[in-house]
């Protein structure tokens, strides 16, 4: 933006001896200090107990209960809505500097911690280390990023003017945003949406995925040892029965903004519509949903490089990435080829435990594994199964099917899970529609040398986030602006230059003197 350099957070080199040595210590530390535990919920500010509590499991190891969280009840789900209420009077007129010298206290207190992070994700979501640093460094950048934001907002836009009136456009904040997130990326998802919503002025009611609260919990928390005010996020956990539909219809709630399933952002569009009893406004909504994300390559394309973003978008984190490559559509010259290779690489990746930093992990849990073996058992019937299709348990083996028909469910819905469809198409034209032919719209990988052919990508490949001969995943926040078309959702684009426009209300102050 402008107010000050900008570097992206750099990863972690596991490589090094001791750098491994510190992440296995940090997993120690977590273990010692955390396990076993149970963590309250935020309720204006104050720690409070729930209806009971429910345990938050690792998907690696059957039966281990990591820690608890309380199950909020309908009577908290009000105080909570009612005390962001009550904190968006004060906070809503904080000095935007003063948000954005927060955010970056956060990001510095954040560099210092990462590795404990990192461990608390990799036992809540099975992430391995690289992913997990991937995303926790993200969540650094979030806090750089959204620091720049608050400032840059601040500023009003510049209007035609009028010679006998001074004429503002200033942004103002909501009020209660309702941050619901999905547990695949458990820090920055919910934190990039409650960054968008305080770097604005607005409170904020967060409600993680139950699988992985923890990591949710030590953002919030290091927020606070920013200095937020308490009460600008109060943080609640329970059932969806309780934090579901009551939150999304709850009149004090101003916006909601959601990261996860078709199925639920569709559900939350469409209650938000309807007006609550005594409800003063029109609800916002921001649902960025699921992918189906493909991977175009043509005859001309760097085939290595192109097995190579395949393998590590299609496999990284078992494949439960909105933003992962679930189809590839090949020119039938080098399909042959293409699926051998890829086939190959998937072969070397070895699963065990994310504690361990394996390859490959479980998925989120075994109800999601078995979901998955539906879907490869329902595809043995209509595609060539060319690798795996077992694992037991939580553990789905990387699976690859060729020669998918663009009717199969193989090709159209979204399987969140280490299975990858190949598609032959008669010529690159041929593919870029077949990569189109999807409902969703999230991310694209578009692999060839010629520029035409990549410009003609450009243009008509129908997703939020094209890439062009590079992977489908990782988007850096402040960089790729992340979010989808069609039915991946409203195209919010988190860490982009218009994020924050979705967390404010424009006023026109005329004046004549
Ligand atoms: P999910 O939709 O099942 O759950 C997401 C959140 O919604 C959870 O916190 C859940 O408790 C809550 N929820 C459940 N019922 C609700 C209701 N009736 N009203 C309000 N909230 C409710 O998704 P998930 O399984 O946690 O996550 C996986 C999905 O998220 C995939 O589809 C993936 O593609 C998507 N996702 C999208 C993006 C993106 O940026 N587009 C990023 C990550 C994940
Ligand atoms: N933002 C994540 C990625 O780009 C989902 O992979």
């Amino acid at each position: 933006a402008g107010f000050l350099p900008f570097e992206h957070e750099p990863y972690f080199d596991f490589a090094r001896a001791e750098v491994a040595q510190a992440q296995r210590a940090a997993f120690r530390q977590v273990r010692e200090q955390y396990v076993g535990r149970t963590f309250d919920l935020l309720i204006g500010g104050d720690p409070a107990q729930g209806n009971g509590t429910f345990a938050v499991c690792n998907p690696a190891v059957p039966g281990e209960a990591l820690w608890h969280f309380q199950n909020a009840t309908p009577a908290q789900l009000g105080q909570a809505v009612a005390g962001a209420q009550a904190a968006f009077e004060t906070w809503r007129f904080s000095d935007p500097f003063q948000r954005a010298s927060i955010f970056k206290r956060a990001a510095e207190l954040l560099r210092a911690r990462r590795l404990e992070f990192n461990a608390v994700m990799t036992l809540e979501n099975a992430k391995n280390w690289a992913e997990a640093d991937g995303e926790v460094a993200e969540s650094v950048d979030h806090f750089e990023v959204f620091a720049r934001e608050a400032m840059r907002w601040a500023q009003g836009k510049a209007v035609y003017p009028m010679p006998d009136e001074h004429v503002t456009t200033v942004y103002e904040p909501l009020g209660v945003v309702a941050v619901i997130s999905p547990w695949n990326f458990p820090s920055a998802i919910p934190l990039g949406m409650a960054l968008g919503a305080l770097a604005a002025g607005n409170t904020v009611v967060w409600k993680p995925a139950a699988e992985t609260p923890l990591s949710s919990l030590l953002m919030i928390e290091l927020l606070f040892e920013a200095g937020l005010p308490r009460g600008a996020v109060q943080f609640l956990t329970g059932s969806d029965e309780v934090l579901g539909d009551p939150l999304v219809d709850h009149p004090g709630v101003r916006m909601v903004a959601f990261t996860g399933s078709k199925e639920i952002g569709c559900r939350i569009m469409e209650r938000a519509a309807k007006v609550q009893p005594g409800q003063r406004w029109l609800k916002r909504v921001m649902a960025e949903m699921g992918g189906k994300d493909p991977t175009v390559v043509c005859a001309d394309a760097d085939l290595e490089a192109a097995a190579q973003g395949i393998v590590a978008s299609a496999f990284g984190y078992a494949g439960q990435k909105c933003s992962a490559c679930s189809r590839v559509i090949a020119e039938q010259s080098v399909y042959d080829g293409l699926l051998r290779r890829v086939t190959e690489l998937a072969a070397e990746l070895r699963p065990g435990l994310p504690e361990d930093n394996a390859a490959v992990g479980p998925v989120i849990h075994a109800a999601s594994a078995e979901r998955i073996r539906g879907y490869i058992a329902r595809g043995r019937d209509t595609a060539r199964l060319v690798l795996g299709g077992g694992g037991e348990g939580a553990f789905v083996e990387p699976t690859i099917f060729a020669d998918v028909t663009p009717d199969d469910p193989l090709f159209r819905e979204e399987i969140f899970g280490p299975v990858l469809s190949f598609t032959p198409a008669r010529d690159w034209e041929h593919a870029i529609e077949l990569a189109n032919d999807s409902e969703y719209g999230l991310t694209a990988a578009f692999y060839s040398r010629d520029p035409h052919k990549l410009a003609e990508a450009r243009r008509r490949i129908h997703v939020g986030n094209l890439y062009l001969n590079r992977k489908c995943t990782g988007a850096l926040s402040g960089t790729h602006a992340f979010g989808g078309y069609g039915m991946s959702g409203t195209n919010a684009k988190v860490g982009g230059p218009d994020y924050l426009f979705w967390f404010l209300q424009t006023k026109t102050v005329a004046q004549r003197y």
